[in-house]
């Protein structure tokens, strides 16, 4: 073999999804830890990553936590005893995960989060984050719903999965921007657990507390599928969701911009599930010995209502 042909040879392999340093034509095979299937976006981003794995020769070991971290822990070590060649983790929560980190390490197998940060004293424990600005979203929706009720409103917050990151983080962007407008205050906060069955209970027992000489003026939901659980409950009392009490959430899934189109939903900043490509992307650098950035921030956006019905036809997710 000519030797200017190896590169090339080397670059495809690597593009197949195969490994570039053995002489075998083993496919990579990568275990992927999911959180769930909580949510419209998480179901879309599992499609996202199977989809883009499967066409380029990789074998997927699936996990489905089910929300629940002592699943999660089990699922890395049993794909550290199948000896993958990469980990792909969407953590449920922040906590808990250096000791079976520091396992997946001397394996010296690499770990690539994604959507989901965790928080451990060594950074080195994973080789990439790739995830949005939590904080960035929950300022953003913050800065939208200022803006529509003139920097005055009574709001009820429907948190994400206590201890997970985009949970702390959108909270904290959202009360961080709340901050600059005396007249916005969230009166009710509480998790929803990122389900619509939980984000209409919660929105229910609220609606049953509320003082009627103090009701609630907008709903902040940590993401779309809670938003949509709300506005069943807002309904069921009596009250139009979009007119009596603006909604705004985090996401951007299609039932969402439904729901905008309906006029029942507000505004929603997307949050994009599709994260295939980008993490595969990095798991064959990583394999072939090439540096990832640390950090890879997926982009937002803001959709308000009156971009719904133009936007709906372009949604992926
Ligand atoms: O981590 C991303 C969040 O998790 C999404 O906003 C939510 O829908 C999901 O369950």
């Amino acid at each position: 073999m000519r030797a200017s042909a190896l590169p090339v040879l080397l670059l495809l392999a690597t593009a197949c999804g195969e490994r570039p340093d053995r002489a075998t034509s083993k496919p990579v095979t990568i275990g992927f830890s999911q959180a769930g299937a909580e949510s419209a976006w998480r179901t879309a981003e599992t499609r996202s990553i199977l989809d883009e794995a499967k066409s380029r020769g990789m074998v997927v070991k699936f996990a489905d936590a089910q929300g629940d971290p002592e699943k999660q822990q089990q699922a890395l070590r049993s794909f550290l005893l199948q000896r993958v060649d990469a980990i792909l983790l969407a953590p449920i929560v922040e906590t808990g995960f250096e000791p079976v980190l520091r396992e997946v390490r001397a394996a010296k197998i690499p770990v690539v989060l994604v959507d989901r940060g965790v928080r451990v004293a060594d950074e080195g424990l994973y080789a990439t984050l790739i995830a949005a600005d939590f904080v960035a979203e929950g300022r953003a929706a913050a800065a939208w719903l200022a803006q529509r009720l003139g920097g005055n409103a009574r709001i009820a917050e429907l948190q994400g999965t206590t201890g997970s990151s985009p949970a702390l983080d959108r909270a904290r962007g959202f009360a961080e921007e709340l901050a600059k407008y005396p007249g916005m205050k969230v009166v009710k906060s509480q998790s929803g657990d990122f389900t619509r069955a939980r984000g209409k209970e919660v929105m229910e027992a609220f609606l049953k507390a509320e003082d009627p000489a103090q009701p609630f003026t907008a709903v902040y939901a940590h993401n779309d599928d809670m938003a949509l659980g709300a506005i069943q409950a807002i309904e069921a009392a009596g009250r139009k969701p979009g007119q009596d009490l603006v909604v705004v959430s985090i996401d951007g899934v299609r039932g969402a911009f439904e729901a905008m189109v309906r006029g029942q939903l507000d505004a929603t900043v997307e949050c994009s599930p599709l994260l295939g490509p980008l993490a595969l992307d990095a798991v064959q650098q990583i394999l072939a010995g090439r540096p990832v950035a640390r950090r890879h921030v997926v982009p937002l956006r803001v959709f308000p209502k009156e971009q719904a019905a133009a936007e709906l036809p372009n949604r992926r997710y």
